[in-house]
């Protein structure tokens, strides 16, 4: 059975993301999406459960798609999972950078792992989370950027007072 991992920090789910689960989903046997557990207490707009709750909402039509996290180091958590593939999405040249290294570290530690990059839609190729959570914060239009799920979630989250004093460092 071939496994792949989609990691990331989700914070929340886009519409990118979801554009590479579907491809990538049909590209493995099972696709573990895996939200990465942020030791930095307070880090990021969503807590780690509510992240995988809007992941598990948004691909709940894929059945070969599991939702899940990790902290650590990825690779290791891979070889736990019995995952010989990583998943990336490259929205620009910008990113090749930062994901190249990525690769290439993990690639060094442990080579039975491949990392394999998927292009993005062009019509995503700005999308980001931390974007969507701008738009959201001062009341910009995020419609056609997220799941619908997400879209709820958002305006939850922005309509408490609680949030109001959010700062541009929060808001990753
Ligand atoms: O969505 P993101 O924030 O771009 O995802 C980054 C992620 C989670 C893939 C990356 O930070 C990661 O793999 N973290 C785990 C730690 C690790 O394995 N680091 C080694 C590679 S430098």
């Amino acid at each position: 059975m071939k496994i792949g991992i989609y990691p990331g920090s989700f914070d929340p789910v886009t519409n990118g993301h979801m554009d590479i689960i579907e491809r990538a989903s049909h590209l493995v046997d099972k696709l573990i999406v895996s939200v990465l557990i942020n030791p930095r207490k307070n880090a990021g707009l969503f807590s780690l459960g509510e992240r995988i709750d809007m992941l598990k909402e948004a691909t709940s039509h894929l059945a070969n798609v599991e939702i899940d996290s990790f902290s650590g180091l990825l690779v290791n958590y891979a070889k736990y999972k019995g995952a010989s593939i990583i998943v990336r999405g490259l929205r620009a040249v910008t990113d090749l950078e930062h994901e190249m290294q990525m690769a290439q570290i993990n690639k060094n530690i442990t080579p039975e792992v491949e990392t394999i990059f998927l292009v993005t839609r062009a019509q995503y190729s700005f999308l980001s989370s931390s974007a969507v959570k701008e738009l959201a914060l001062f009341q910009g239009d995020y419609h056609d950027l997220v799941p619908y799920n997400v879209k709820d979630k958002l305006k939850d989250k922005f309509n408490k007072e609680d949030v109001k004093w959010i700062t541009a460092d929060a808001v990753k």
